[in-house]
C-alpha cells in the first residue's frame, strides 16, 4: 500500500466509522424520530468544534458469534467540543449498533472522555440511548458499567454532570444518569426504568407500558428522577447548552459573568401590589421573579416535580444564581418531602458550583399528616435544612409573606449562615399562623364560652392581636436576624447590590473526610 492508498484508507475508514451500524439502521433510527448519535453531537456542539476520540475501537467478544459482527466505534461518539466557546467532553451512545448495548471497550472510551474531563476541568455531557448491557458479553459490560459509576462519583461536585435519554436507558444503566447533576428526558423518545414492563407484570402484576412506567413526564412529575422535560430531542439539546451558560466549567471556578443591559435600578411597582391583603389568598411567585431577575429569564429546573417549591437558574446584573423559593399558588407553598428533597439537591449543585443562593420565602410549614410523617419528613425536611446550613456560598434570602415555624429556620434563615436576609413590609415571622396559635394558648377560654357567635368573636380579637404582635417582620428586624424591611418595588436593586458585597464572601466547613447528610 503506498502512502496515497494509506490515506484514501484513512478515509474509507472514518466514512465507516460514520455510518455507524449502517444506512438502514440509521434510518430505522430516523423513522423512530430519533437522530442518531452524531446528529445529536452537532447540534449540541458549536459548530465544527467536535473532536472524536476512539472512532476505530472495536469489541472484543467471541462469545456467541459476535467476532463476526464489528462496528468501528462499537456503539458510542465519543470526544470534545464547544458549546459558546466553552470546553465540554461528550458522549452519545449510538443506537444503530447493537441496540446501542454497552460493552467492555465501549465502556473504555466512555471512561477516556470522562478522565480526560476531569483532568482538565469541564463538563461532561452524556447522550443515552442504548438497551442496556451487551447481553453476549456477560460481566465485562457490568465491570464497565462499574467502572462508569465510579467515575461519576468522582466527578461528582468537581465537574458538572450533565445526562440526556434520548432513548431506552433500563436496568442498571439508569444508575450513571442518576449519579449525574442534571437528566433531560424527550417526550418523544425516552423512558428509564430499573426493570421493564415484562418483569413488573411477572412481579406485581401491573400491567404498564414503557411510558406509563419510565416516560419522560413519569420522572419529571412523579418521581422527580429527570430536572427537565423537553418536548423533542432539538429542545432537549437546546436546554443543556443554556443549562450550561448559568455553570462554571468546574468547582474551583466561578459561572461566567454575563454582560447586562436590564437597569439594575429598575423599580417594579407592580411588587407593591402584589401580595394580597387576605393572607390565605394565593400569588405566583414565578411572577416575582420574573419581574427581578434579569430581562425576566429564568431557567426552571424540576418544573413538573413538587411545584409548592420552585427552583432554577437565573442572572442578576449577569451574575449567575440559584433561585429558590416557595411556590402559595401551589398547596400554600407548603414544605413537604418532595419538595424538601428537590431545594435541598438544589442547594448542593450550587454550592458546590460556586452559584450563590436568592431565597424567596413565603412558607406556611412543613406539610402535616400521617403520609408524611410515615414518609419521613423529618428526614426529608432535615435534608433541606442541611443543604442550606452546609452551604457556603453568597446566601440571600427574602421574606415575602410567612415564615412559620421550622420553616422560619430552615429556609435559608440567618441562624443558618444566611448573609443578607431582608423582608418586605408584609413578612409575617412566627412561630405558627394566628389560627393555630390562638387555639393553643387560649384553648381553654375558648372552651369556656357557650356561645358559639361570642365564641367566634373571642377568637377573631385573639387572632387579630395576635397577628399585631407577630404577622410583621419588625420583631425579627429588632433582634437583627432581618437586615431590612425593603420596599418590594426596590427588590431587585437590593438583591443585586447584597450580591455585589458578597463577590468576596469566603466561608468553610470544618475539615472531615465527608458530611453525614440524613439520606
Ligand atoms: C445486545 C442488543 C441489546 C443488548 C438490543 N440489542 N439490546 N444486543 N445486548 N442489551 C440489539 C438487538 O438484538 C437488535 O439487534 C438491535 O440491538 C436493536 O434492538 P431491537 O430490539 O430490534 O430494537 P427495539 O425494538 O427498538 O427495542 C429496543 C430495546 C430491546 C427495548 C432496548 O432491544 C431490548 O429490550 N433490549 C434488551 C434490554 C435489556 O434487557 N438489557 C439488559 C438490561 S440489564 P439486530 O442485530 O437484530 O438489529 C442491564 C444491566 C446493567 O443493562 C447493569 C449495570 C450495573
Amino acid at each position: 500500500m503506498n502512502n496515497q492508498d494509506k490515506i484514501r484508507q484513512l478515509i474509507d475508514l472514518r466514512a465507516e466509522a460514520k455510518l455507524g451500524g449502517g444506512e438502514k439502521r440509521i434510518n430505522a433510527q430516523h423513522e423512530k424520530g430519533k437522530m442518531t448519535a452524531r446528529e445529536r453531537i452537532e447540534l449540541l456542539l458549536d459548530e465544527g468544534s467536535f473532536e472524536e476520540f476512539d472512532m476505530f475501537v472495536t469489541h472484543r467478544c467471541t462469545n456467541f458469534g459476535l467476532e463476526k459482527s464489528k462496528f468501528l466505534g462499537d456503539g458510542v461518539v465519543t470526544g470534545y467540543g464547544t458549546i459558546d466557546g466553552r470546553l465540554v467532553y461528550v458522549y452519545a451512545q449510538d443506537f444503530t449498533v447493537f441496540g446501542g448495548s454497552l460493552s467492555e471497550t465501549y465502556a473504555q472510551k466512555i471512561c477516556k472522555v470522562m478522565d480526560m474531563a476531569m483532568k482538565n476541568g469541564a463538563p461532561v455531557i452524556g447522550i443515552n440511548d442504548s438497551g442496556g448491557a451487551r447481553i453476549q458479553e456477560g460481566v465485562t459490560s457490568l465491570a464497565g458499567y462499574a467502572e462508569i459509576f465510579q467515575r461519576n462519583i468522582m466527578a461528582s461536585g468537581v465537574i458538572p454532570q450533565i445526562s440526556a435519554i434520548f432513548g431506552p436507558c433500563a436496568g442498571g444503566a439508569v444508575y450513571s444518569p442518576a449519579l449525574t447533576d442534571f437528566i433531560v428526558m424527550s417526550k418523544s423518545s425516552s423512558y428509564m426504568f430499573v426493570t421493564g414492563p415484562k418483569v413488573v407484570k411477572t412481579v406485581t402484576g401491573e400491567t404498564v407500558t414503557d411510558d406509563q412506567l419510565g416516560g419522560a413526564m413519569v420522572h419529571g412529575s412523579k418521581s422527580g428522577v429527570t430536572h427537565f422535560v423537553s418536548d423533542d430531542e432539538q429542545e432537549g439539546i437546546a436546554l443543556i447548552r443554556k443549562m450550561l451558560s448559568y455553570m462554571p466549567q468546574n468547582n474551583l471556578e466561578e459561572p461566567p459573568l454575563v454582560r447586562c443591559d436590564d437597569p439594575i435600578d429598575r423599580l417594579e411597582d407592580s411588587l407593591n401590589e402584589l401580595i394580597p391583603d387576605n393572607p390565605n389568598k394565593p400569588y405566583d411567585v414565578k411572577d416575582v421573579i420574573h419581574s427581578i431577575v434579569d430581562n425576566s429569564e429564568f431557567m426552571e429546573v424540576h418544573r413538573y416535580y413538587a411545584p409548592n417549591i420552585v427552583v432554577g437558574f437565573a442572572r442578576f446584573n449577569g451574575i449567575s444564581v440559584g433561585i429558590v423559593a416557595n411556590q402559595p399558588a401551589y398547596l400554600a407553598g407548603v414544605l413537604d418531602i418532595n419538595a424538601s428533597r428537590k431545594a435541598a439537591r438544589f442547594v448542593r449543585f450550587c454550592d458546590a458550583f460556586n452559584i450563590p443562593i436568592v431565597t424567596l420565602e413565603d412558607v406556611p410549614g412543613f406539610l402535616p399528616g400521617t403520609a408524611q410523617e410515615y414518609g419521613g419528613i423529618i428526614i426529608h425536611g432535615a435534608k433541606l435544612l442541611y443543604a442550606y446550613g452546609e452551604a457556603t456560598v453568597p446566601k440571600i434570602t427574602v421574606i415575602l409573606r410567612k415564615a412559620y415555624g421550622g420553616a422560619y429556620c430552615v429556609m435559608s434563615s440567618k441562624h443558618l449562615r444566611g448573609d443578607i436576609n431582608y423582608a418586605w413590609p408584609t413578612a409575617e415571622i412566627a412561630v405558627m399562623g394566628p389560627k393555630g396559635a390562638i387555639e393553643v394558648l387560649k384553648s381553654k377560654e375558648i372552651k369556656k364560652i357557650e356561645d358559639p357567635q361570642e365564641q367566634a368573636a373571642f377568637i377573631a380579637k385573639a387572632e387579630e392581636e395576635y397577628k399585631d404582635q407577630f404577622a410583621n417582620p419588625y420583631n425579627a428586624a429588632r433582634y437583627g436576624y432581618i437586615d431590612d424591611v425593603i420596599e418590594p418595588r426596590n427588590t431587585r436593586f437590593r438583591i443585586i447590590r447584597a450580591l455585589q458585597s458578597l463577590a468576596t464572601k469566603k466561608d468553610t466547613n470544618p475539615p472531615k473526610k465527608h458530611s453525614n447528610l440524613p439520606l
